[in-house]
C-alpha cells in the first residue's frame, strides 16, 4: 500500500496518464477480488467498508424496487449494519420480519420459507456470526428462494467469512455479497460488494458517475490494490493454519473445566471460539488479558454506561448471566502456536484467580 501511495495517486476518473495508470492499477485490483469471489469484474463494487456494503445491498436495492407494499426478512444475529438499516427501512414503511436462530445460532431455513410473503422481495442474512463465527446455511436459504415461485434477491454479508472458508458467490447463488477488507490484514476504509448481473440496484448517495453508477466518490485505489493484495495471500493453508491454531486452543480451554463453546455444535469458522467461562466475568477477563497485551472481546456493546450482554448470544437462548461470561477469541493469519500457547497460559492462570475471588466475593445465603 505504502508504493502505491507513491506510484498510484492518480484520480482513477482523470484522463491524464497519472490518472490513467490509476485506473489500470484499480480495475487490476478489482479484477482481482472478482476472481477470488468467483465473480466477474463488472460485479464488484468497491466501497468504504462492510457497512457501507451492507447499507448499499440493502437500501440501494429495496429503494429502487416498485411497489407500494415491501417485506424484507433478516435474522437478529445480523450485525447493526444490516440490522439498523433495516429498522430504517420499517422508519421508511417496509416490513420487516427478524427470525431467530436455535441453541447453536443457527438460522432455520424453514422458518424463512415459512415468513415469505408475496410482497417479499429481500432477504439478508450473513454469512458467518461476527461474535459466534457460526456459518450460515446460505446455498441452502439461496435456494430454498429459487424455489418460491417469485424473485425475492438475496444478500449475505460475508465481512467474516472472506479469507476463512472458501467464498464462491456462483456456488452460494446470492445477489448481493458484502466484503471489507479490515478483516484480512488489509487497511480499514475500504471494502465491495457483489452485485450479480442484472440486479437492480440503485446508487445511494450520488455525485459523480463512478462505479459503473453504483456508488458515487473518487476511488481509493491504493485501498483496493491493499485489498486486492490481501486478497491474492489468503489461501487454503492460512484455513489450516486457523484451524490447529483454534483446535489447539479449545482443547486445552475445556479441559479446565466449566467452560463451554457457545455455537459449539454448529459449523463455524476456524479462527474464532466464542468461550462461556463460567463463574467469570467476561469484562473482567478481557481486561486481565489486556494487562498481559493479549487482545479478546466480548461482544457486549457499552450503551449508557453500562455494558450489555450480548444480544447475539440472548438469541441463542443464553441468560444474560452467561452472555456476560462469554469471551471471544478469534486468531489472525500470523499468530504462531507458541502465540497460543501463551494465550492459554494466560487464561488458565486469569480464569483460575477470577473465580477464586468472584467466589469470595459472593455472599453465601444458606
Ligand atoms: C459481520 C460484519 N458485518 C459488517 C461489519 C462492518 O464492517 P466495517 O467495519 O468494514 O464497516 C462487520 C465489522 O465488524 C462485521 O463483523
Amino acid at each position: 500500500m505504502s508504493t502505491a501511495l507513491r506510484e498510484a495517486f492518480g484520480n482513477a476518473s482523470s484522463t491524464h496518464q497519472i490518472g490513467q495508470a490509476a485506473r489500470q492499477r484499480l480495475e487490476a485490483a478489482r479484477a482481482s477480488i472478482a476472481r477470488f469471489l468467483h465473480a466477474s469484474p463488472a460485479e464488484f463494487v468497491f466501497t468504504s467498508g462492510g457497512t457501507e456494503s451492507n447499507n448499499l445491498a440493502i437500501f440501494g436495492l429495496v429503494r429502487n424496487l416498485p411497489g407500494p407494499k415491501k417485506h424484507v426478512i433478516t435474522s437478529i444475529t445480523e450485525h447493526p449494519s444490516v440490522l439498523e438499516a433495516c429498522r430504517q427501512l420499517e422508519y421508511e414503511g417496509v416490513a420487516v420480519t427478524y427470525v431467530g436462530v436455535n441453541a447453536n445460532g443457527w438460522v432455520d431455513c424453514g422458518e424463512i420459507v415459512r415468513q415469505l410473503r408475496p410482497e417479499t422481495v429481500l432477504v439478508s442474512v450473513m454469512h458467518a456470526n461476527n461474535e459466534t463465527g457460526v456459518l450460515q446455511p446460505i446455498a441452502q436459504i439461496a435456494e430454498a428462494l429459487r424455489g418460491a415461485g417469485q424473485k425475492i434477491y438475496f444478500h449475505c454479508d460475508g465481512v467474516q467469512a472472506v479469507g476463512k472458508v472458501p467464498v464462491d458467490v456462483e456456488a452460494l447463488s446470492v445477489d448481493l455479497y458484502s466484503v471489507s477488507a479490515h478483516k484480512i490484514s488489509a487497511p480499514k476504509g475500504i471494502g465491495g460488494l457483489y452485485v450479480r448481473k442484472g440486479t437492480p440496484l440503485r446508487g445511494i448517495q450520488f455525485g459523480g458517475r463512478h462505479e459503473r453508477e453504483r456508488r458515487a466518490g473518487t476511488e481509493n485505489v491504493p485501498g483496493a490494490i491493499a485489498f486486492a493484495r490481501a486478497v491474492e495471500l489468503c489461501d487454503r493453508n492460512s484455513i489450516t493454519h486457523f484451524v490447529n491454531l483454534r483446535d489447539q486452543f479449545e482443547s486445552e480451554m475445556l479441559a479446565l473445566g466449566e467452560i463451554e463453546i457457545n455455537g459449539g455444535a454448529a459449523p463455524r469458522l476456524p479462527n474464532t471460539s466464542n468461550l462461556l467461562f463460567r463463574g467469570v466475568s467476561g469484562e473482567g477477563l478481557l481486561i486481565a488479558l489486556d494487562m498481559k497485551g493479549m487482545a479478546v472481546s466480548t461482544g457486549s456493546a457499552c450503551s449508557s454506561g453500562s455494558v450489555e450482554p450480548s444480544p447475539v448470544l440472548l438469541a441463542m437462548g443464553r441468560s444474560r448471566d452467561e452472555a456476560r461470561s462469554s469471551v471471544r477469541f478469534s486468531f489472525g493469519r500470523d499468530n504462531s502456536r507458541a502465540e497460543v500457547q501463551a494465550l492459554i497460559d494466560a487464561v488458565r492462570e486469569c480464569v483460575t484467580r477470577l473465580r477464586k475471588t468472584s467466589r469470595v466475593e459472593r455472599p453465601v445465603y444458606a
